[in-house]
């Protein structure tokens, strides 16, 4: 089954927004298979962000994704990983329709709340980045 890592990122833990983030995946019928609210070491954040080196607003990213907890977590589904984009909207909040996480909740491109891989490639990199062994679960509904 297709999984993806997602990424409540600081402005959305401090306004209160994991619950509302994860009621819509729920919701849509996603099952959460791996969560952990977490400081970001630097050289986590920069891993994370490697694809992003060169870019001017670098040092801004990395500061800004360590500077409070984050909520990261693993999803599953069909289709998750694009449909996970969908639901969270265009990366630039100025953009992203109404209905979509960053669209109902951001206005900055900096601080857009939520973070989701955008590749079957970078899901993988990014799970095993951020989840050890015994972190990503296997369930069955028994009830
Ligand atoms: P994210 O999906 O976490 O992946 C890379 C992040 O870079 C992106 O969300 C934005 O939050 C951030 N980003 C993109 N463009 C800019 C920018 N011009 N200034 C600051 N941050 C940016």
């Amino acid at each position: 089954m297709e999984k993806t890592f997602l990424m409540v990122k600081p402005d959305g833990v401090q306004r209160n927004l994991i619950g509302e983030i994860v009621s819509r995946f729920e919701q849509k019928g996603f099952q959460l298979v791996g969560a952990k609210l977490m400081n970001v070491s630097r050289e986590l954040a920069e891993e994370h962000y490697a694809e992003h080196k060169e870019r001017p607003f670098f040092g801004e990213l990395v500061d800004f994704i360590t500077s409070g907890p984050v909520f990261a977590m693993v999803w599953q589904g069909n289709n998750v990983i694009s449909t996970a984009r969908s639901m969270m909207g265009k990366t630039n909040p100025a953009d992203a329709a109404s209905g979509t996480i960053r669209g109902d909740f951001a206005t900055s491109v900096g601080m857009n709340i939520i973070h989701g891989s955008d590749s079957l490639e970078s899901a993988e990199r990014e799970i095993n980045l951020w989840f050890g062994e015994g972190e990503v679960l296997s369930y069955e509904k028994t009830i």
